[in-house]
C-alpha cells in the first residue's frame, strides 16, 4: 500500500462548501488533503478543475483525487482525459468500494446536486478503506491502460 496520504480535492463553484466539508473530513482520517480551490463562488468551467486534480494524481504527487461540481460527470470526464486517471462518479457506496477493488480507480467524483453532505461523507469513507483486490482485475485495469497507448 503507498505511504502517499495526499489527496486532491477540487470542484466547480456548484459545490465548493461540499469540497470544504470533503477536506475537513479526510483530514480527521489522517490524510493529508491537498484543496485546490477554486475559493469563489463565481462562474467557472469544471474542465479545468477536473484536470488539474488529475494531473496532480497522475504525476504522483497525490495518491487520490475527489472532484466535484454539479452532477460530478462533467468534471469526471475531463478528468478521465488526462492518462493514467481512472475516476468514477458515484452516487451510491457499493459503486465506491467497487472502483477501488475491482477498478483501482485513483480519483472519485460526486455530484452536489444530486447526494447530500451525509451521504457523500460515506462514499469517500467507502473509497478511501476500499483496496484494489488485483488478479483478474489487473488484467482488466491493464486493458483500460492499453486503451490510452
Ligand atoms: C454547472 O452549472 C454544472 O454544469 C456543473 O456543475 C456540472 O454539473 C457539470 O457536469
Amino acid at each position: 500500500m503507498s505511504d502517499n496520504k495526499r489527496i486532491v480535492l477540487s470542484s466547480d463553484h456548484a459545490a465548493i462548501d461540499l469540497r470544504k466539508t470533503i477536506v475537513a473530513h479526510i483530514a480527521t482520517l489522517g490524510w493529508e488533503p491537498v484543496d485546490i480551490g477554486p475559493v469563489t463562488t463565481e462562474s467557472t468551467h469544471y474542465p479545468k478543475h477536473g484536470e488539474a486534480a488529475a494531473r496532480l494524481v497522475a504525476s504522483g504527487d497525490c495518491r487520490f483525487g475527489i472532484i466535484l461540481c454539479g452532477t460530478g460527470q462533467g468534471i469526471m470526464m475531463a478528468a478521465n482525459k488526462v492518462k493514467g486517471i481512472r475516476c468514477g462518479v458515484c452516487s451510491d457506496t457499493f459503486s465506491a468500494r467497487m472502483i477501488r477493488q475491482h477498478n483501482d480507480a485513483n480519483m472519485l467524483s460526486l455530484g452536489v446536486r444530486v447526494i447530500g453532505e451525509g451521504l457523500a461523507l460515506d462514499i469517500v469513507d467507502a473509497f478511501l478503506s476500499a483496496q484494489f483486490e488485483g488478479g483478474r482485475h489487473a488484467t482488466r485495469v491493464d486493458m483500460i491502460l492499453a486503451l490510452e497507448e
